[in-house]
């Protein structure tokens, strides 16, 4: 059985997840995912996300692709990780590309980094849904009620 592991925060689920978890899975048999803890997105990224781990599992956990969620609570547990699930191959976004090549030095794993879903991240939603709620603000200073 060949298995696969990749990493992320996968916080309000979108599509471009979506494609790289069906990618992820289709590289192999047993696709595990890591799932940044809440504490670890803050800690070490300044991230609140939206969805706390708990949901952001669930959400995970219901999609066909996923077998396994684990957490992430630290930069340095990848090595480990790979060795303790026998992990083939380790799936990551291109915006990654060559930050983990040093699995594949330390680890009998390949890493392969997949091209991301062009136009949709968290981050993108969450700009966008700011933009739209301040557009659709009333700005009360400027409506007459004079009565005139
Ligand atoms: N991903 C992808 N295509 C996208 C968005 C994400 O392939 N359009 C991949 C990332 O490369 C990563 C995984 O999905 O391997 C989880 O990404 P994550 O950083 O949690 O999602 P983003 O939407 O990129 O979130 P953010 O904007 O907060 O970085």
């Amino acid at each position: 059985m060949k298995r696969v592991i990749t990493y992320g925060t996968f916080d309000m689920l979108h599509y471009g997840h979506i494609n790289l978890l069906r990618r992820a899975k289709q590289m192999g048999d047993y696709l595990i995912v890591v799932l940044s803890s809440d504490e670890f997105n803050w800690e070490s990224k300044q991230k609140k996300t939206y969805f706390s781990y708990e949901k952001r599992k669930q959400l995970l956990e219901a999609i066909r692709y996923v077998d396994l969620v684990i957490p992430e609570n630290s930069w340095d547990q990848k090595v480990s990780d790979v060795k303790e699930y026998h992990i083939d191959t380790m799936v990551m976004g291109d915006d990654w590309a060559g930050k983990f090549d040093f699995i594949e030095d330390e680890t009998k794993a390949e890493v392969v980094y997949l091209p991301r879903t062009p136009e949709i991240s968290t981050s993108q939603i969450k700009k966008d849904l700011n933009a739209k709620k301040l557009a659709t603000s009333v700005d009360t200073s400027t409506i007459d009620v004079s009565g005139k």
